[in-house]
């Protein structure tokens, strides 16, 4: 079979991470950059790749089998519009859109339009979240009772030289938080009532830079977040999961569910049960999971491919990112 071919629209950050993921697959080739940057530019001569300033161009031009669509959030919807309306399939990097109303309409659209579109929700694809859902849902958990997530770092200062990342439609609730609601939605099944707070005063900004949210599962499970991208700490899922390399690997946890059976710490992966006897004077066993790794964006790039082949339906297509968008909504608004 042909390698299939791709664009990139937005070769910045993960943009250039796609494009790497591309360069290693047997099975599909990179054809196409359409990012107006000049550093876009200049990385599309020195990978011998089409580069457009113009999205639309692009596509008509170059025709691609599939785009990846790694822009600014509020440049989502309005990239895979254009990839969607000329029946191309798109993995649109999350948030899916920078807001419910948006994300609907692409919703609507790849309907109408009968093409499939991936969310960027690459945690869905890593080893580890198979391992801890296979778990859960063993039963062997018991009843999950509750699940407390934490997502605190520091992002360096220079993140925020680039404008969008300051301004409204970005900040750390839509660009980070929708990871962990939509893994542990993945996980625990639907959100359905959410309490937050949040502050801006260490950094300023006008998008939050820490918050703190409780939440009730559709299951009974209560949960609690609490996210800060200006506090050090070695507890979030960018530096416990070892999944990206730019991100220094400390092994801890980020994620500890508790059930009536068992407990698990997500991502070390160690759970905790009782044996015969159980009560809080007993002790506990504790065992640890081993997963081999593998780079989830090179598994989601595998996917995105079988997707344009047919051969697969979309693991998180745009409706299912919507839910988790809408939860962010929710918990701002409780905001
Ligand atoms: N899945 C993940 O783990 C992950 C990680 C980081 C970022 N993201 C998401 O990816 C998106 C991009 O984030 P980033 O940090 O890479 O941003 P970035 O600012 O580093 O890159 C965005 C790129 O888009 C380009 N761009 C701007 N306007 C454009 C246009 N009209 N047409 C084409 N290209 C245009 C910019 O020139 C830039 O190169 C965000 O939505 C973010 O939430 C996902």
């Amino acid at each position: 079979m042909n390698p299939t071919r791709l664009a990139v629209i937005g070769a910045g950050a993960i943009g250039r991470k796609h494009i790497d993921v591309i360069q290693h697959a047997s099975d599909a080739t990179l054809v196409a950059l359409a990012d107006p940057s000049e550093q876009a530019r200049e990385l599309a001569t020195e990978l011998g790749v089409a580069w457009f300033a113009d999205v639309e161009e692009m596509l008509d031009e170059i025709r691609p089998d599939g785009v990846i669509n790694a822009t600014p959030n509020t440049l989502h919807v309005p990239c895979a519009l254009a990839c969607v309306t000329r029946g191309i399939p798109v993995l649109v990097e999350k948030p899916v859109a920078e807001s419910p109303e948006r994300a609907r309409e692409l919703v609507d659209a790849a309907l109408a339009h009968n093409v499939p579109v991936l969310v960027g929700h690459h945690r869905r694809h890593n080893a580890l979240t198979a391992a801890a859902k296979t778990l859960i849902d063993s039963g062997k958990l018991g009843n999950i009772v509750a699940v407390s997530a934490h997502w605190l770092l520091q992002k360096p200062d220079d993140y925020f030289d680039v404008s969008w990342r300051r301004e409204p439609g970005a900040g750390p609730l839509l660009v980070n938080l929708v990871h962990d609601i939509d893994l542990m939605r993945y996980l625990l099944g639907e959100i359905e009532e959410v309490q937050a707070m949040a502050s801006s005063e260490t950094r300023g900004f006008a998008n939050e830079d820490s918050a703190v949210v409780n939440m009730r599962f559709a299951r009974g499970t209560l949960g609690s977040a609490v996210l800060s991208d200006c506090s050090v700490s070695p507890w979030s899922w960018e530096m416990n999961s070892a999944e990206n390399p730019i991100y220094a690997h400390t092994p801890e946890n980020c994620y500890l569910i508790s059930g009536t059976l068992g407990a698990l710490a997500i991502p070390q992966m160690r759970w905790w049960r009782y044996g015969e006897k159980s009560g809080w004077h007993e002790p506990l066993i504790s065992e640890t999971l081993h997963i081999d790794a593998i780079d989830p964006f090179i598994l989601q790039l595998n996917h995105f491919i079988a997707v344009i082949r047919g051969e697969a339906t979309p693991i998180i297509d745009a409706a299912d990112a919507l839910r988790s968008l809408e939860v962010i909504d929710e918990i701002r608004q409780a905001i």
